[in-house]
């Protein structure tokens, strides 16, 4: 069996897109307290981009979650592996995650801050699959919205692997 990796969003439409958000983040967060909360791991690559093209004041923190128990489904059961280094209250938290796919993920971490009574919780997120959504969540900053397939790259993996391939793909097997 072989693998191939079919192009689905190239590194210059990513960059584009990271920039327009970035800018309107900037727009949006001034004279705010904005903390960006990085979902690791699979965020790390966008977040990275998303930081340098913000050009206000800003924190950033690292989530580390576990959301699938054994395939590629979510199990709905999010557990933290690795909690923030400080408190969020009062401030602008902006979730960074890769993709909102079933949705359980942003959901749990949305209701998990509300706890610890930041100013404001928004999601940024790289990709949105709504053909899976199992619970509504709201995304504020969206990349790109895709169809239902399984992508890697740009921080994404597959099995832990591909996480830095410069563009999104899919992984297709013949
Ligand atoms: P959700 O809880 O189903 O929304 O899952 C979110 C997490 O599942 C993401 O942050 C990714 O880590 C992972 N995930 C979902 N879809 C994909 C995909 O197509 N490729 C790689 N990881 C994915
Ligand atoms: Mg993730």
């Amino acid at each position: 069996m072989s693998e191939r990796l079919v192009t689905m969003l190239t590194a210059e439409a990513i960059a584009e897109r990271v920039k327009a958000l970035g800018a309107l983040i900037t727009e949006e967060y001034k004279e705010q307290r904005l903390v960006l909360v990085v979902v690791l791991k699979g965020s790390f690559v966008f977040a990275s981009d998303l930081c340098r093209a913000i050009d206000l004041p800003l924190r950033i923190d690292f989530l580390g979650v576990r959301s699938y128990g054994e395939g590629t489904e979510s199990s709905g059961v999010v557990q933290i592996t690795n909690d923030l280094s400080r408190p969020i209250a009062g401030e602008d938290v902006l979730i960074v995650e890769d993709i909102v796919d079933t949705g359980l993920t942003i959901a749990h971490l949305m209701d998990l801050f509300r706890t610890r009574h930041p100013r404001s919780v928004k999601v940024a997120a790289l990709l949105h699959k709504p053909a899976r959504a199992r619970v509504v969540v709201k995304v504020d900053y969206l990349g790109f919205t895709i169809e239902d397939k399984f992508v890697v790259g740009y921080g994404l993996d597959f099995a832990e692997q591909y996480r830095n391939l410069p563009y999104i793909g899919v992984v297709e097997r013949s």
